[in-house]
């Protein structure tokens, strides 16, 4: 029987990590049957050169790192989304059009417990040789102070489209208030209210249907943020930061996003979600990377092997016509957008394909993790990350937590550790 081949496109900015993983990974894995036909995974680097908007794409799927900061081939993934039906994760069409702030509103409307949140107007002129005359005539004076000490301190000041901590400030009083905006200059700036104090910053990556809250902490450095800890939320609170990133990904058609939630007891307060390019660095995620790339090959092989079909836009209507609806309480609407999420994401029919189409990534993974190649690419990615002082002790580090993981899982699947 002869083999169905699938290119995955890896469309890349500076790492190599993951896409090293990614490609051992569907490397090891060759072919794999779903729906009675034979499937493989090819990979390629998406190269970055003038193309023809009639030039027919060779990909199925793309998984993009790049175009939220490179607009060549963010416009080259919308002609292929637009033309040639390939399948993004994320497509740009989302996460161009639908920043920070069209995630708070859209969340909001859902009734999730978005911190109180203003739009204040740009800080300097902007540069049209109409805004003197449509400022002069149309812009209201604004009390900013009033709205602060309105909202309560302490506050913090961010841009409407934020991403990598670009920006933000802690407001505690009305100087820091002041210097903030003083400095925000041509960006467009929301204040929000600050959850605090909180008892946990929960961090969740999503890929597909697969969610993975984490423990963060974000004052810790990069390679410190992700605790690992596996009981650190209530199951309710867990299973409502899971909801709250799938519910987010699925309304908005993200694959591939993290979404940030503080706790407060049980309650949970999602404040940014809107990360169309998450951080999946072994060096940050280290214990929680095999887990990432085993979802990340999963999801791209059930979109391939199923020929998912990509849909460009979003559509709220069935979001908010239970988010509007007055007759169910908080804990019901969740209840009801997971049911929505779940359907988006074709939680059944993905879980069937991974047991019946992969049924042996658990102990692939396992065994690569295990394996010297792994700890290749470990050293690899610690000597081109840290400056050589430093280089010993990270190793150390991140061989500690990946050999962790190790333990775990060969627990897990009641196996002992393979190699070293
Ligand atoms: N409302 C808030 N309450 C408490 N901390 C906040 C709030 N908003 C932002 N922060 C802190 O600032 C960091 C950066 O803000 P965030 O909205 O995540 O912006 P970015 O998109 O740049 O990551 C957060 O990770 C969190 O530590
Ligand atoms: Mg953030």
């Amino acid at each position: 029987m002869s083999e169905e081949h699938h290119l995955v496109g890896l469309l890349l900015g500076a790492e190599e990590d993951w896409p090293r993983a990614f490609e051992a990974l569907t490397s090891r894995i060759g072919v794999f049957t779903h729906a009675g036909r034979r499937h493989v995974l090819d990979t390629e680097r998406v190269r970055i050169a003038p193309f023809n908007l009639r030039d027919p794409a060779r990909h199925q799927v793309v998984i993009d790192r790049l175009a939220y900061w490179y607009y060549h081939p963010r416009e080259w993934l919308k002609k292929v989304a637009l033309m040639d039906d390939v399948y993004l994760l994320n497509s740009p069409f989302t996460f161009q059009s639908m920043e920070k702030h069209s995630a708070y509103c859209a969340l909001i409307r859902l009734g999730m417990r978005i911190p109180d949140t203003v739009l204040v107007p740009y800080k300097n002129p902007i540069d049209n040789v109409r805004w003197a005359y449509t400022s002069k005539n149309y812009n209201d004076p604004f009390d900013l102070a009033a709205i602060a000490e309105k909202m309560g301190y302490p506050l913090f000041m961010k841009p409407f489209d934020g991403g990598g901590w670009r920006g933000v400030s802690r407001i505690n009083n009305e100087a820091d208030l002041w210097s903030a905006y003083d400095d925000s200059g041509e960006m467009l700036m929301h204040l929000q209210k600050a959850v605090e104090p909180f008892d946990v910053f929960a961090r969740a990556l999503t890929i597909g249907p697969e969610s993975m809250v984490m423990h963060f902490r974000p004052d810790e450095p990069m390679h410190d943020r992700y605790q690992v800890d596996h009981d650190f939320l209530s199951v309710a609170a867990g299973q409502e930061a899971v909801t709250i990133s799938q519910t987010v990904n699925a309304f908005f058609r993200w694959e591939f996003n993290s979404c940030e939630m503080l706790v407060q007891g049980d309650t949970v307060l999602p404040i940014d979600y809107a990360n169309a390019c998450p951080d999946v660095a072994v060096t940050s995620l280290h214990y929680y990377f095999p887990w990432a790339m085993k979802a990340l090959v999963r999801w791209t092989a059930y979109c391939a092997a199923t020929n998912r079909k990509a849909r460009l836009h979003v559509d709220p209507d069935p979001w908010f016509a239970i988010g509007d609806d007055p007759d169910l309480s908080y804990g019901d609407k969740l209840v009801r957008y997971q049911q929505l999420a779940d359907l988006h994401f074709e939680k059944d029919r993905y879980a069937e394909f991974c047991a019946t189409s992969l049924p042996d990534l658990d102990d692939l993974v396992l065994e690569w993790v295990s394996s010297p190649q792994f700890d290749r690419l470990l050293l690899d990615t610690v000597r081109a990350t840290y400056p050589e002082h430093e280089q010993d002790r990270f190793i150390g580090h991140f061989r500690g937590l990946i050999g962790l993981w190790v333990g775990d899982e060969a627990s897990l699947r009641g196996s002992s550790p393979v190699g070293g």
